[in-house]
């Protein structure tokens, strides 16, 4: 019998505030006619400014590790995927442990941005068919808000705040992660990217007064590589696995765009109900979209038992990467 890794508890948290297009309205030259149309995004929810996304992180865990009926000093391993976090050192995902009380576990963080959940699915995956953790917390995190440009209407009416965690449990047997694909493209490293407070730019006065602290982004060069790039990612991914796209329950994408989307839907053939959407609550949470819209479908009943489930992002780096689990 096959080792595996399966996940065996999902758990999601958002803040409470909820931003919409028509707030957006008072604060930037936007409309929520264009940005409904031009991205899905309705609305999204906004972190307190004494929140922080451990605390974003804590509830989200704190729900995985309840539906997986675990307890935190079982865990071995916390990985967060987040470009986020709370201060550049410790890690985010040491931060978790303390708020945890998950004092047996090894933690780090993981950035490949928006792809950030599905790396860190493969590393998980990785670690636990190697024998080296059997119970492994993966979550993907963002406050996104606190590195926006609150001026700029093209970036700052995308992105989202939230959280999403899965527990991931050593497995035997046909269910579980049957395969995770990943990708980089670091020549195009400025499409998008938040340029101030590493050793690149220093904070000082001046990368304040330049903006170099918020996320940038070439968003329309940024929308056709995604496109072109996802299409081909998922044929190929299921073409590595053997199934045919009627064989998939649920594909279940990154949240950037309903466009981009839809498009990837239909290069599979796959009508919109068999597509997990949730960008019009959250906008782009960038790492935790993924599980915050698995632990939707999870609670919601929407995939069962054998179901067949891809997962695809793209995010800066660049990166992308897809996953195929039998659930
Ligand atoms: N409201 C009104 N008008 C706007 C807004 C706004 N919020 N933002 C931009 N515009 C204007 C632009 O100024 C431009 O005007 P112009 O034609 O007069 O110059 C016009 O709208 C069109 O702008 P585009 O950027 O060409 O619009 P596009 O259709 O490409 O949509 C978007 C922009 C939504 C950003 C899209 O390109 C996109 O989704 N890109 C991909 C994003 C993505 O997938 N990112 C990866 C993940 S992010 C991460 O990893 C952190």
């Amino acid at each position: 019998m096959l080792l595996r890794s399966r996940i065996t508890g999902t758990g999601s948290y958002a803040p409470e505030k909820i931003l919409t297009n028509f707030d957006l309205e008072k604060k930037v030259d936007t409309s929520d006619e264009w940005i409904t149309e031009r991205t899905g995004i309705k609305e999204r929810r906004i972190a307190k400014d004494a929140e922080t996304t451990s605390d974003l992180c804590l509830e989200a865990s704190k729900r995985a590790l309840q539906a997986a009926d675990m307890k935190p000093g079982e865990v071995e391993l916390i990985i967060v995927a987040t470009m986020s976090g709370d201060m550049p050192m410790p890690s985010t995902a040491s931060l978790l442990q303390k708020k945890l009380h998950a004092k047996n576990a090894a933690a780090f963080d993981l950035n490949a941005a928006c792809s950030g959940f599905l790396y860190g699915l493969s590393v998980a995956d990785n670690f636990i068919k190697a024998g080296t953790f059997r119970k492994v917390l993966l979550v993907g995190a963002e406050i996104m808000s606190k590195f926006l440009d609150w001026q700029d209407r093209s970036t700052c009416v995308l992105f989202g705040d939230g959280a999403g965690a899965v527990i991931l449990e050593k497995a035997r047997g046909p269910r579980g992660i049957l395969s995770t694909h990943l990708f980089s493209d670091g020549n195009l490293w400025d499409f998008i990217c938040l340029p101030g407070g590493g050793s690149q730019a220093p904070p000082s006065a001046k990368t304040i007064k330049d903006k170099l602290h918020f996320i940038k982004m070439k968003g329309n060069e940024t929308f056709k590589i995604a496109v072109r790039t996802l299409e081909k990612l998922v044929i190929d991914t299921l073409r590595e696995n053997n199934l045919k796209p009627s064989d998939v329950a649920l594909l279940i994408p990154h949240q950037a765009n309903l466009r981009i989307i839809k498009a990837t839907a239909e290069r599979l053939n796959m009508p919109m109900n068999k597509v997990a959407v949730n960008l019009d609550r959250y906008g782009n949470t960038s790492s935790a979209s993924i599980p915050i819209a698995l632990d939707e479908v999870v609670r919601s009943g929407r995939i069962k038992r054998d179901d067949y489930i891809l997962l695809e992002a793209f995010g800066a780096g660049l990166t992308w990467a897809s996953a195929l689990i039998r659930w």
